[in-house]
Formats: C-alpha cells, sequence, structure tokens
C-alpha cells in the first residue's frame, strides 16, 4: 500500500462533495458552448451517435481507470505515476504521461478562459438589455463586433484567470464544493426552461431531426475523432484532472456509481443544450455550421423575444460561467499541486506562475478571433490549432495511455481492490474495456484519420 500520511493531501467531506466536484469539471464550456457547435459542424445526427458510443464504450471506462489510478496513489498525476509504475514494477517512462497531463491542462486552459471570458461579458450584455426584442442580425453584430475587439477580449480573459486563480489559491476542496452545490441543480432548470422555449419556435422537430435522426454520409474521418476527442473534453478525462479530483477522494466510495452519475449528467446537459439550440437556429434561418459563436448567436435571440428574457439571460450566462469556473480549476489543479507538493512552490507561488503562462498563451486564441484571424498553421487559426492538438490529439492519446496502464501494467488484484465493483462480472467488462475496446477504438481513429485503413 502506498503511504498517504506524509503529504499533506486534501480529502472531499463527503462522497456528494465528489460528485459534485468531478461533475462540475465535466459539466462546462464544452457542454453547452462546444458540443453544439462542433455537432453543427459536423452534420449532426451521425455525429452524436459517435459521440454517445464513445463516451459510453471508451469514455466511462477510462474515468473509472483515472478516478482509480488518483486515488490509489493519493498524489498529484506526476508523482502518481511515478509511485504507481514503482508499485507494478514498471519502466519509469510512465511518468511522462503526467507530464504531458499537466502541459495539455494549461494549453486547454489558455483558450478555454477566453472563451468563458465571452460568456462573462455577455451576462454584462444581457444586463444591459442588449438582446431586448434583437432579432437575428442585430445579435450577430453584437457578437462580430466583441470579439474583434483585442481588448474587450483581453479584459475578459484576465478577469477569469484572476477568478479561476482566486479559487484554486484556496484549495479546490475548500470553496469549491459550497459553489456547486447550488449551480448544478439551478443549471438543469435553466436548460429545460431553454428547451421549453425551443419548442415554442415552430422548428422544434427540425432540431431534434437534425440531433437525432443519423445520416452516416456526412462523417468523416475527422469528424470521427472529433467526436472522439470531445467524449475525452467533456468527461475532463486524458490530462489528470479526474485523477487529480480521484486522488482526494476517500476510499469507501464506490468510483463505478460515482462515474456513472457524472457522465451521466454531463451528457444530460450536452443534449438539453443542442435540443435548446438547433430550434433556434433553423427558426432563424441561421447556419448550424456557424462555429465557435453558435451559442453567442442563437440564445441571446430567445432571451431577447421570451417574457422573462431578461433575467433568463443574466441567469444563463451567469450560470455558464460558473459552469466554465468549476472546469478551469480542474485544468490548472494538476499543475498546482504538483508544483506545491513535489516543488515546494508556495499555492500562490504555483497560482501565479501556472495562471501567468496561461494568461500569456490566451492573447494568441484572443488574436485569432481578430488582428491574426489570418494566420493559419495547417489551415487552421491558432484558437483551432491549439484546440485540434489538446482534444484531438492530447486527450485521446492521454486516454489510450491511461487505459493501457489499468488494463496491462496494474495488477489485476490491485485494480480489482481499489475499483472494489459490486460484482465479479461487472469488474471483468470493465477489464475488457480498458485493456481491450477503449485503447483499440483509439487507435483505430487515429489509423484512420492518417489514412491507413
Ligand atoms: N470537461 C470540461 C468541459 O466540458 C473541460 C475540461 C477538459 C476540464 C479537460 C478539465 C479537463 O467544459
Amino acid at each position: 500500500m502506498i503511504d498517504t500520511k506524509s503529504t499533506g493531501h486534501g480529502t472531499w467531506s463527503s462522497r456528494f462533495a465528489y460528485i459534485l466536484a468531478a461533475t462540475g469539471s465535466a459539466v462546462g464550456l464544452g457542454n453547452i458552448w462546444k458540443f453544439p457547435y462542433i455537432t453543427g459542424e459536423n452534420g449532426g445526427g451521425a455525429f452524436v451517435l459517435v459521440y454517445l458510443a464513445c463516451v459510453l464504450l471508451i469514455g466511462i471506462p477510462i474515468m473509472m481507470a483515472e478516478t482509480m489510478l488518483g486515488r490509489r496513489s493519493q498524489r498529484n498525476p506526476i508523482e502518481a505515476m511515478e509511485l504507481l509504475t514503482k508499485e507494478s514494477n514498471a519502466d519509469s517512462n510512465w511518468h511522462y504521461l503526467g507530464w504531458m497531463g499537466v502541459i495539455a491542462g494549461l494549453l486547454i486552459l489558455s483558450y478555454y478562459s477566453v472563451i468563458a471570458g465571452w460568456s462573462t461579458a455577455y451576462v454584462l450584455k444581457a444586463f444591459t438589455g442588449s438582446f431586448i426584442d434583437a432579432d437575428a442580425s442585430a445579435i450577430k453584430t453584437i457578437f462580430d463586433n466583441f470579439i474583434s475587439s483585442p481588448i474587450q477580449l483581453l479584459f475578459w480573459h484576465s478577469l477569469f484567470m484572476l477568478a479561476t486563480l482566486a479559487i484554486v489559491v484556496r484549495g479546490v476542496n475548500n470553496g469549491l464544493e459550497k459553489a456547486v452545490q447550488y449551480l448544478m441543480p439551478a443549471l438543469f432548470v435553466l436548460m429545460f426552461l431553454l428547451v421549453g422555449y425551443a419548442m415554442t419556435t415552430g422548428s422544434y422537430f427540425q432540431g431534434l431531426h437534425f440531433l437525432f435522426s443519423p445520416d452516416f454520409s456526412k462523417l468523416t474521418a475527422n469528424s470521427v475523432l472529433t467526436a472522439m476527442g470531445h467524449a475525452f473534453f467533456t468527461l475532463s478525462l486524458g490530462m489528470g484532472a479526474i485523477m487529480v479530483y480521484g486522488s482526494y477522494l476517500s476510499k469507501d466510495i464506490s468510483i463505478s456509481k460515482t462515474v456513472f452519475i457524472i457522465a451521466g449528467a454531463d451528457t444530460l446537459v450536452a443534449l438539453l443544450a443542442g435540443i435548446a439550440i438547433f430550434p433556434i437556429v433553423f427558426a432563424n434561418n441561421l447556419h448550424p455550421n456557424s462555429g465557435p459563436g453558435l451559442i453567442f448567436e442563437t440564445l441571446p435571440i430567445a432571451f431577447g423575444a421570451m417574457t422573462g428574457g431578461w433575467l433568463m439571460g443574466i441567469l444563463f450566462f451567469v450560470m455558464l460561467t460558473v459552469a466554465a469556473l468549476t472546469s478551469s480549476i480542474s485544468l490548472i489543479e494538476p499543475t498546482v499541486a504538483w508544483l506545491v507538493e513535489n516543488k515546494g512552490f508556495t499555492r500562490e507561488k504555483a497560482c501565479l506562475w501556472s495562471g501567468g503562462v496561461t494568461w500569456i498563451l490566451g492573447i494568441g486564441t484572443i488574436f485569432s478571433f481578430n488582428v491574426w484571424s489570418d494566420f493559419k498553421i495547417f489551415e487552421r487559426n491558432i484558437f483551432q490549432l491549439l484546440d485540434y492538438l489538446t482534444a484531438n490529439l492530447m486527450l485521446p492519446i492521454g486516454g489510450f495511455c491511461i487505459a493501457i496502464f489499468a488494463g496491462w501494467i496494474m495488477l489485476a488484484q490491485h485494480s480489482e481492490a481499489e475499483l472494489n465493483m459490486p460484482s465479479t462480472e461487472s469488474y471483468k467488462i470493465w477489464k475488457i474495456l480498458i485493456s481491450y475496446v477503449a485503447p483499440a477504438s483509439v487507435f483505430f481513429v487515429f489509423l484512420h484519420v492518417v489514412g491507413v485503413l
């Protein structure tokens, strides 16, 4: 057994606190901002189906594995991988996995914070009544003017980074638990209200049809990769966020049950967002493939038109911002935990460094929406490049390695004891998924994308 006394590592106050925090990490911009726009860009139904299959067959087993590795080691991801490799007598190169996770987390946060800043800015726009009675083209103009201003984007990005650091400095299992407790239920209620509005647009069924009737001719190798990458992104997998949260989890809690609850809630929020947004898209003759601005160009139309829309608009963007915050803290926590526990940094200094690096990197994303919008590498601007590199490559590669480690390197008696599943059969199913199905799927999708298959 691994000694945990000397690490100074915290624990969640209860199972519920852990579920809230991990759900807080999973549910964020990925569900409400990213899922709808990438679904729109990749043709709808068939993409959604691939995404759901990936969540079930790859995401859930890997989420269990990642939580398990964290809890067994009770350490930050870099140290966790070092310890677990020793415990399994494996090659010490495995600790590079922890490194890749730390880097992926900071890269993701650099653009995540910029988009979360948009959401914060939209709280103010909703408050000042900018959306009232505005039609689709007026709403689009508001968005276009906003993202063309680097100064405004920088301001909101900075504000969001500061808010993230203000929470992380206190330690994720102090302030965080309370924030999520109220946010999650409220977010669900609001999503249902928006779906209610979508039903009145006259294009509700067209929206549902787009989301749920698969047309496989629209799927390309790259859209399958995007769907798979998004399963990792939306569940916060492959970079150590769930590992670090698992490391604060006490030993008597069932990993499998909590993982199903978290993944279920996450998927539900994404589908609700899609069901709310696409009817508005079609009712206003907008295009599903309008990219990262999609929710900012559609939902304000609803807020401008519906009764009580002023308040709903404010609440929605406040909640989206908070949902983004509970994810952003998990993006930076692996780095901070490592700097504190291994490099002797104080929590303040660790936040300052990791936050500073991320803040500067974020400027690249800001510029890709305005002054550098024509600067492209492999036909992608900086934002698209970072998104592709992290969500489509680094997270699936990280997840693949976690699957191999949990399925092939770690001793079965250790994983079985740690997971403590309700029955031996359920453990066996997990073992097959993690050893064969999950890694092979990731591998085949990659082969397909590079054109070997
Ligand atoms: N899961 C978060 C979302 O959907 C993003 C995230 C990715 C958070 C990776 C942590 C790690 O918004």
